[in-house]
């Protein structure tokens, strides 16, 4: 801290400071010992400046240092992949769904539950419960849907009457290979539903505050290596994470983030997509990942940052993907602020003897987009622009990919990783390139902004980014905070882009 910036402050403030002010402030910077010089500048600006709230400029400058909260990896895959056969996939799918029946078996409303091959010595008309995996979904000449429900018993039909608008909307909504329950009457080889229960978030979720003073930032998908990375964007980031940019609200905030959270997509890749190589400014991925611990060598050092895979990064595509693998981000792994972990990954932050952690899931989102255009009440009001909706429709499933073809797995024989256990209280996916967050039962859902203007692949995938945004979550009070650092203003095609650069280099010619 300086003198200049705390007379730039008071002037903005309106004071008006003379010389004997400029004297007492550059005194009390020159001799105050360093653990008393907050107190000391507070106490005289109380004195001179009353009316001047200058708690939040000076706690942006002064990092508390007493949050002794710590980050605890709960979950991270870290299993070599093994060769798999036909056979696995039954069993990880027999396994996901005993998962999801035991988190719908507490659910009060599936009393009396029936395996479905006991409801076929069942009479007519009485009412059931059965929990199953949907494996086939359609739509009768009435406009009635019928759904085939599968355990490990058997399977069985269940119809939704269209009549009943409730249930034929959340029945439109339903994706194949997602586990229900079911409570009905039973008729001759078939279930006539009156409800449908997901394994869902319990309405008992605590909203759970660290007792910490301290912020998590979230951000995704820099795709650094692309010619069209936001340098300018980001460099304001570093800026204001080292409090050096910023309102003085913004400042403190900056100064109280202690977790920075980088949900994949680090760099763009190589050969990802066919003539990518025109897109790109760094061709070699061992470059591009250079690039960005260059970029995060400048975070302060006390701030942890917690990185995911996404497809773009190096490694597997499929999930649970590996943490990115040292031998291709060496610099980036030998940080010692830095932790990087499997996508999708459990990590807990704010732990001490004191606190059990706030809970983070993080999820790059790779099936986000299948769930767009798979969700007919999504893809109807906007797609991906309902990012945080879909997030929410996953929380419901208890998974982050119900439907087999949602993304690319492996088939793990002792558990499915994509099932929603435990319960976060933060749920964080990027992919989609727009900054949102909305909260549901308790957990806050946030998808990361990119940092890539606007590419053809990007437009072909349908994608209308909200680049150069953070996400910024005060762990205290769980409020939600966004800041962009993009003064450009946000396009959905290339054409758009390209008129809008060639519009503000004339304006700049000018
Ligand atoms: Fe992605």
């Amino acid at each position: 801290m300086n003198i200049t910036t705390i007379i730039n402050f008071l002037v903005d403030q309106g004071e008006l400071i003379d010389e004997s002010i400029e004297q007492s402030i550059e005194k009390i910077l020159k001799y105050s010992p360093q653990n008393e010089l907050k107190d000391r500048l507070l106490a005289f600006f109380k004195n001179k400046f009353p009316d001047v709230d200058t708690t939040s400029f000076f706690s942006s400058f002064f990092v508390n240092k007493n949050n002794q909260g710590r980050v605890s990896i709960l979950k991270s895959h870290e299993k070599n992949p093994s060769k798999r056969s036909v056979q696995d996939f039954v069993k990880y799918f027999n396994i996901r769904f005993k998962s999801l029946e035991k988190i719908l078996k507490s659910r009060s409303e599936l009393t009396g539950l029936t395996s479905i091959s006991r409801i076929k010595q069942k009479s007519d008309r009485e009412t059931v419960s059965i929990i199953g995996m949907i494996s086939d979904k359609a739509e009768t000449r009435n406009g009635h849907i019928m759904l085939t429900l599968e355990d490990l018993s058997g399977s069985i039909k269940v119809l939704i009457n269209k009549d009943n608008k409730e249930l034929i909307d959340l029945g439109k909504d339903l994706s194949f290979d997602e586990v229900i329950g079911v409570v009905g009457t039973s008729g001759s080889d078939i279930v006539f539903s009156n409800t449908i229960i997901f394994p869902d978030i319990p309405l008992s979720k605590e909203l759970k505050k660290s007792p910490y003073d301290n912020y998590a930032v979230f951000i995704s998908d820099f795709h650094a290596g692309s010619n069209v990375f936001l340098k300018k964007e980001f460099h304001k980031v570093l800026l204001w994470l080292n409090a050096k940019l910023g309102s003085p609200a913004q400042r403190e905030i900056a100064a109280k983030t202690k977790y920075l959270f980088i949900v994949g997509d680090l760099i763009e890749g190589v050969g990802i997509y066919p003539g990518q190589e025109n897109d790109l400014e760094i061709l070699s991925t061992k470059d591009q990942y250079d690039y960005v611990a260059d970029l995060l060598s400048k975070v302060p050092k006390h701030i942890k940052i917690i990185i995911c895979p996404g497809n773009h990064d190096v490694g597997r595509i499929a999930e649970p993907q590996l943490p990115i693998p040292s031998e291709y981000a060496q610099k980036l792994s030998l940080m010692e602020n830095v932790i990087l972990v499997s996508n999708p990954s459990y990590v807990s932050i704010d732990v001490s003897d004191e606190f059990s952690g706030i809970d983070v899931l993080l999820y790059h989102g790779y099936s986000l987009i299948y769930y767009a255009d798979a969700i007919s009440s999504i893809r109807a009001n906007g797609g991906q622009k309902l990012v945080d909706d879909i997030m929410i429709y996953l929380l419901k499933r208890r998974h982050l990919a119900p439907s087999h073809g949602a993304t690319l797995y492996v088939p793990d024989t002792y558990e499915d990783p994509l099932v929603i256990d435990p319960i976060p209280d933060i749920f964080a996916t990027g992919h989609i390139h727009r900054a949102q967050s909305k909260t549901y039962r308790n957990v806050t859902c946030i998808n990361c902004s990119g940092w890539g203007a606007i590419t053809e692949d990007q437009e072909k995938r349908g994608l209308e980014p909200q680049p150069g945004r953070i996400i910024a979550v005060s762990l205290k009070t769980r409020e939600v905070k966004f800041m962009n650092f993009n003064s450009s203003k946000d396009v959905s095609t290339v054409a758009e882009r390209l008129a809008n650069e060639s519009a503000l280099a004339k304006k700049n010619k000018k």
